[in-house]
């Protein structure tokens, strides 16, 4: 297989030590070593252990895990506990007047805020949204910019028992229609404004749209947090100002106890099939694996300046931003702007300004930061640094090689951490001093978790070929189902034919030292700028654009966001030519872009007088991707009952 040549190329292995950081959190591969053994011989005590040591507990639990119904498994079941405790509380007594929260705004403003304010402000609102008659089991949506005000409208939530879901701020109006519907949520915690890049979004204006394409009954609150000049649509009785709602609560809040299995958020992501997914979160298992991960991969000190740049719609949001630093006690960064403005500086400007210790983006990021500047690091003040992260996509090993040298200056592990929204965190990625580093792996499993690389039948496939990656327990962490839909849960996740082993959607392979190398995604979900979409979303989008009979949609590879969306489109009438042809393809291109948001843009349209199909009528993909990445057909299409339109379509390119 191609890919697995053109990762392999580099395989330097960099020492773990030497220089690197004194690992706070464990010692050594030997530490390593003994953590997974651990886990391996009594996984049960194993977790346990963990959980008991690095949650606080209201009441303990007595059962570590209950696998009776599975693929649903319950762990910690009868402990109760609150997350948003567990992240503000418990550090108000030891580090009250720490900074937890340094925002930058795209404007380049600071605003910190300590852990008494941060706890203060979570607790205003989580009494203000009680007082809107709000309680636990309800479920909340989330549309907001990163701001301080997401991560506490969060904890608030977690802080009164209700699930969250939270929406990412690029998504239009209908995907936010949409999710509001499924969740059947009451409330919707918004602002007026967000700012990204210089420009404005008008993020209540959305919500209103969304509200106004009808059916959603349960809702019945709209909190908007206020930014801008104030005179936007309003709906008396409905909307309520943020400031008007928290101005007179208490500023303590008793948090609610729930059970460990509460859902503590849902988080809509794409599938291969149908509309995108919600996947459910549970409360104590979620929360463990942000804080192992904190401690293992990222090596929390106590003096770190943490920097995340996922936004909070996303699952890395959740855990690295809002869940996981909190929960330790760490002093973190969030920013609401883009890494090239005011200029291609920007990320580095702001590693300088704030001092971070250890930053955490995507190969997308780093990719476009190459091709701006590629010297620019070095006219920033960047010894702060000591770890550096990546997520969200395979790492190119000379992305990794640049971010590593320049960014790192040879002084810093780079971790590249392989996990999904359904995984809640970290799964295989490199214990930094523990763990030599090859660029373009993920390395090796945490300890407890059990990945492995099987072939269509579950078994287990030898080092160096590729096939489907696995988890064969379950772990504490994992997404508990799919909001409304657990039979779709146990069906995408769970196959019969794996044995009941989690199937990832990746493929892989291992190398000779068992290292993991993450190919893609072996399902039809494209990884755009590190975002997963659906091609059916995307296809579905597109047929219900008045104009489209039909339309498949493809990934293609491209140097910056990994894929690009190339979509080919049969129309109701003529196929477009020339002028006209640009025409439509720019229409379509915006319809998308306000069906599902602008990260789902196509790239490129095709037009055809119809799509390459065997006789049963099932498009071929695989042809219409080689086409879309501009290749030979070297395929057989013999059974196509089409032919000659490959090369209608093949031409449409020009
Ligand atoms: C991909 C993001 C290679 C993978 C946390 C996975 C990666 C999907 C890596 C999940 C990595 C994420 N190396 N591929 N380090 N991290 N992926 O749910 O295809 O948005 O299945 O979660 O991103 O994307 P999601």
């Amino acid at each position: 297989m191609a890919t697995i040549k053109s990762v392999l190329h580099e395989t330097r292995v960099f020492p773990p030590d030497g220089g690197f950081v004194q690992q706070a959190n464990l010692s050594g591969m030997e530490a390593y070593r003994a953590l997974c053994s651990e886990a391996e011989q009594d996984p049960e005590g194993f977790w346990g252990r963990l959980a008991r040591e690095h949650i606080l507990w209201r009441e303990p639990f007595s059962r570590v895990l209950d696998e009776s119904a599975h693929p649903f498994f319950k762990w910690f079941e009868d402990g109760v506990l609150n997350v948003s405790f567990n992240c503000l509380d418990r550090h108000l007594a030891s580090q009250p007047d720490k900074v937890a929260l340094i925002f930058e705004a795209d404007d380049g403003r600071v605003t910190r805020c300590t852990y008494r304010d941060l706890h203060e402000r979570v607790c205003r609102l989580a009494n203000g949204l009680r007082s809107l008659g709000v309680a636990s089991g309800d479920r909340i949506v989330i549309y907001m910019p990163m701001c301080i005000e997401a991560v506490v409208a969060m904890q608030a939530c977690a802080r009164i028992g209700v699930t969250h879901s939270v929406v990412f701020g690029g998504f239009s109006a209908k995907s936010l229609h949409e999710r509001i519907r499924d969740a059947g949520a009451v409330a919707v915690v918004t602002a007026d404004e967000q700012y990204r890049g210089g420009r404005t979004n008008h993020l209540k204006t959305a919500v209103d749209e969304a509200i106004a394409l009808g059916g959603l009954e349960t809702l019945r609150s709209v909190v908007v947090y206020r930014r801008g000049p104030g005179d936007i649509r309003w709906e008396a009785g409905r909307d309520v100002w943020w400031q008007d709602l928290v101005g007179n609560q208490e500023v303590v809040c008793e948090p609610e106890w729930v059970g460990a299995e509460h859902p503590l958020f849902t988080l809509y992501t794409s599938g291969s099939t149908g509309k995108p997914k919600g996947v459910q979160h549970s409360s104590a298992g979620y929360l463990l694996g942000s804080v192992l991960s904190m401690k293992w991969v990222f090596d929390y000190k106590p003096d770190d300046v943490f920097w995340c740049t996922a936004d909070v719609g996303w699952v890395t949001g959740h855990s690295y931003v809002t869940y996981g630093p909190l929960a330790v006690g760490a002093t973190q960064v969030i920013f609401e702007g883009i890494p090239t403005y005011p200029d291609a500086g920007r990320f580095w400007k702001i590693i300088q300004d704030h001092r971070v210790t250890t930053f955490y983006t995507a190969p997308t990021a780093i990719r476009s930061l190459i091709k701006n500047g590629p010297d620019r690091p070095k006219e920033y003040d960047l010894s702060s640094l000591r770890l550096l992260g990546s997520v969200g996509e395979p790492i190119n090993p000379e992305a990794w090689m640049w971010y590593y040298t320049v960014v790192g200056q040879s002084r810093c592990p780079v971790v590249d951490t392989w996990w999904q929204t359904e995984t809640g965190s970290h799964m295989i990625a490199p214990l930094p001093g523990a763990i030599p580093l090859k660029p373009g792996s993920c390395t090796l499993p945490l300890p407890g978790i059990a990945a492995a690389i099987v072939d269509e039948a579950g078994q287990d496939i030898e080092n160096g070929k590729g096939g489907f990656l696995v988890i064969k327990r379950p772990f504490p962490y994992q997404a508990r189902t799919l909001w409304g839909d657990p039979e779709r849960f146990r069906d995408t996740y769970f196959p019969r034919e794996l044995g009941g082993y989690y199937l990832a959607g990746d493929s892989a392979h291992r190398d000779e030292d068992g290292y993991f190398w993450i190919m893609g995604r072996a399902d039809d979900v494209l990884n755009v700028s590190g975002h997963r979409l659906g091609t059916m979303e995307i296809e579905s989008a597109l047929v219900a654009n008045p104009l489209v009979a039909e339309a498949a949609v493809v990934g293609r590879p491209d140097d910056i966001r990994g894929e690009a969306i190339v979509a080919f489109v049969v129309l109701k009438g003529e196929r477009p030519q020339g002028e006209e042809a640009g025409r439509i393809a720019a229409e379509l291109r915006n319809w998308v872009s306000r069906e599902i948001g602008p990260i789902a843009r196509p790239e490129e349209i095709r037009f055809g007088d119809n799509l390459p199909k065997t006789r049963s009528g099932k498009i071929m993909r695989r042809l219409l991707r080689t086409l879309a990445q501009g290749g030979e057909i070297t395929q057989d299409v013999s059974t196509l009952e089409n032919p000659a339109i490959l090369e209608q379509l093949k031409q449409s390119a020009a």
